[in-house]
């Protein structure tokens, strides 16, 4: 049981696992040990849980690193394993997914259910020209035909890029030309807070200007509102599937053929293509879903990220299905009608399996605690957090107010590259670290280092991964360059995460956030050189450096350090000017929550703008080491006239 007195937390805090039991901590003792003696075997031995048409030959294939290849030889197919699988036994009649729409209907598809509909469409793509040198992209809101969509690429072999619906036509634009993608599956559109908003516009806004040909354009129908649809080039979701076949046979494909391509943020203005293949990511999803979350036939899982993330690829779609789960899908958000709505979902579905983001606890925090109180939580069994650190204040209301004391909660450290969780309790351990995700997973081997490759504990370093897991992403599409100079080039031989880390006495690991310039604003992961480079792009910048500020329920929000060129002002109306541009070029999660007009920035001698001191400003923070800076007078000005505004 919690201390109260202990609140203020001391770092090596602890709280008892409240739902231990001796098969759990024999699981994860065991599994640990498997992972200790023998990496390679423990992968090895996880694999046996994928259902492949050709065995691998070889677990692990060194020979080109850091570009690894897993499970050689092998050939398998991600819907197959997701679906056929189940429906040749009992689970033919289990709820594989369980819709609730924003206005409150529900929409129940059993695994049969789902598999017929993804056959139709794998065939229905095929009728239409979609081949396996393809990228489809996937632009949808959060309803089960965007993960119909998935599995039927999968079950054809063509690689997904799902691009989040919150993206811009802008941004939807870069990454259908990155891909090059002449197919697209999308929506009319989708709901937020009671209002529809359309995402078929978008598309057919980033198709305007395209140097490459779309060909087809398949749009499901969510909001009913009225879309307009090009003859030729738009067809309808229920259309494909009527042409589609109810068998359509799933491709034997290469373990190392690409699953997905996932766009997220690096540190230029670019983003990255990030690539996934099919065996070893199978492997890594499946076995972390498993053992992490604890598994069990009857469960209702829910977890409430977007599809258009990792979170939502791994942990909605390929981990939870493969293992036969009930997963529940809800399209909305949390406060819609009332802020109590993601608890009564919960007794709704009676949901055991929760899994958010530490900013949703804390706007839950915010709203208080008499919102989840007013409903039964009591099917719970389990909560998981990921996306950003999570503080013990905001654990311990997660653990209090909506676990009742009762429900381990799993604080999973991993990202859009890792494909699945590599630092994370498990539920057989015997005690949590508020604050901390604890442990490598079975198999995965962590460290922390310093500056100059040695390990430090106690005190932050740059965290590093030192052997290779299989649900590891690949390369950077197009840019194996970069794969190789972001990632590797820092140390010889370990995967460099771009997050800080802890390592105490214990082995316990503490996450503390990016130490690149990507900055987590509510989870969602967002380059600040992709916002400066929209905001340079306006006649009256000149120079711009965007920061993550702290803040209080989202973690990090943008905010903008702005100097314009002569003869423009720095007005409430360019201040909203360059916001809106942003919006429109990125979407709306970029949207900086305030700019700043300087007259100049901080740089060094060799002309590098200094953001950590910028940051400092920004959230008040005693000024650190002035002395590289080229002229230290510019920062005592901005943070004069920044002291002045924000007082
Ligand atoms: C952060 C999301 C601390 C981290 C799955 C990482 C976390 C970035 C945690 C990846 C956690 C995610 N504790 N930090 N449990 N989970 N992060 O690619 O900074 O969208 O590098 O993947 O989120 O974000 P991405």
């Amino acid at each position: 049981m919690l201390n109260q007195r202990k609140l203020n937390i001391v770092p090596s805090y602890r709280v008892d696992n409240p739902s231990l039991d001796q098969e759990a901590r024999k699981t994860a003792m065991r599994l640990r040990e498997m992972g200790r003696e023998d990496p390679l075997n423990f992968w090895a031995e996880m694999s046996r849980e994928v259902d492949w048409f050709q065995s691998w030959k070889k677990v692990l294939d060194e020979s080109n690193a850091p570009f690894y290849s897993w499970f050689v030889g092998g050939k398998l197919n991600v819907s197959y394993n997701c679906l056929d699988r189940h429906i040749a036994g009992w689970r033919r009649n289990k709820a594989a997914l369980i819709f609730e729409s924003e206005r409150g209907e529900s929409r129940v598809l059993t695994y049969q259910d789902l598999y017929r509909e993804v056959n139709r469409l794998a065939s229905g793509l095929l009728k239409l020209g979609v081949k396996r040198e393809d990228v489809v992209t996937i632009y949808m809101p959060m309803i089960p035909e965007a993960v119909i969509a998935m599995l039927a690429c999968s079950r054809i072999g063509v690689p997904h890029s799902v691009v989040f619906g919150g993206f811009s036509a802008d941004a939807l634009r870069n990454r259908l030309a990155d891909a090059c993608s002449r197919f697209v599956i999308t929506a009319d559109g989708g709901f937020r807070r009671g209002r529809a908003f359309s995402l078929k516009e978008n598309v057919d806004r980033a198709l305007r200007e395209t140097s490459w040909a779309v060909e087809k354009v398949v749009v499901a129908s969510n909001t009913g509102e009225a879309v307009s649809m090009r003859e030729g080039r738009d067809l309808w979701f229920t259309d494909v599937l009527a042409q589609g076949e109810l068998y359509c046979q799933p491709e034997m494909v290469d373990a190392e053929d690409p699953l997905f391509i996932l766009y997220s943020s690096g540190t230029t203005g670019k983003p990255k293509g990030i690539l996934h293949t099919t065996g070893g990511y199978l492997v890594g999803v499946h076995t972390t879903y498993k053992y992490t979350f604890d598994h069990r036939e009857e469960d209702v899982y829910w977890c409430t990220a977007d599809i258009g993330w990792i979170t939502g690829h791994s942990y909605i779609v390929y981990g939870p299905l493969s293992n036969g789960a009930t997963v529940l899908l809800y399209e909305g958000s949390p406060d819609y009608p009332a802020q109590d709505r993601f608890w009564s979902i919960i007794e709704k579905y009676q949901v055991s399996v929760f899994y958010t983001a530490p900013t949703a606890v804390r706007l839950f925090m915010k709203w208080g605690e008499k919102c989840p109180a007013a409903h039964d939580l009591s099917s719970l069994r389990l909560l998981g957090s990921v996306g950003e650190p999570i503080n013990p204040e905001a654990w311990l209301w997660y653990y209090r107010h909506i676990g009742k004391e009762r429900c381990p909660v799993m604080d999973t450290w991993w990202q859009t590259e890792t494909g699945m969780f590599l630092i994370t309790p498990l539920p057989g351990e015997e005690s949590f670290v508020p604050g901390a995700a604890m442990h490598p997973f079975p198999g995965v081997e962590v460290d922390v280092l310093n500056e100059r490759g040695e390990p430090v504990r106690g005190e932050q370093g740059y965290l590093v991964v030192k052997r290779p897991w299989p649900a590891m992403f690949r390369t950077l599409y197009h840019d194996p360059e970069r794969y190789l100079n972001t990632y590797w080039k820092r140390y010889e031989g370990f995967y460099l995460a771009g997050d800080g880390a802890k390592k105490d006495e214990d082995g316990i690991i503490w996450v503390t956030g990016r130490i690149d310039d990507v900055i987590n604003v509510s989870g969602h992961r967002i380059g600040t050189a992709e916002i400066e480079s929209v905001l340079v792009e306006h006649e009256a910048v000149a120079e711009a450096a965007v920061i993550g500020k702290k803040h209080e329920i989202k973690g990090q929000a943008v905010a903008a350090f702005v100097t314009l060129k002569e003869g423009y002002n720095g007005t409430q109306e360019l201040e909203e000017k360059l916001k809106g541009l942003v919006v429109s070029r990125i979407g709306a999660l970029a949207r900086p929550e305030e700019i700043f007009f300087s007259a100049e920035l901080p740089k060094t001698r060799s002309g590098k703008i200094m953001r950590r001191l910028l940051r400092d400003i920004a959230e008040g923070n005693v000024l650190g080491d002035t002395t590289t800076l080229m002229d230290p007078q510019v920062v005592a000005s901005i943070k004069e006239k920044y002291g002045s505004l924000a007082g």
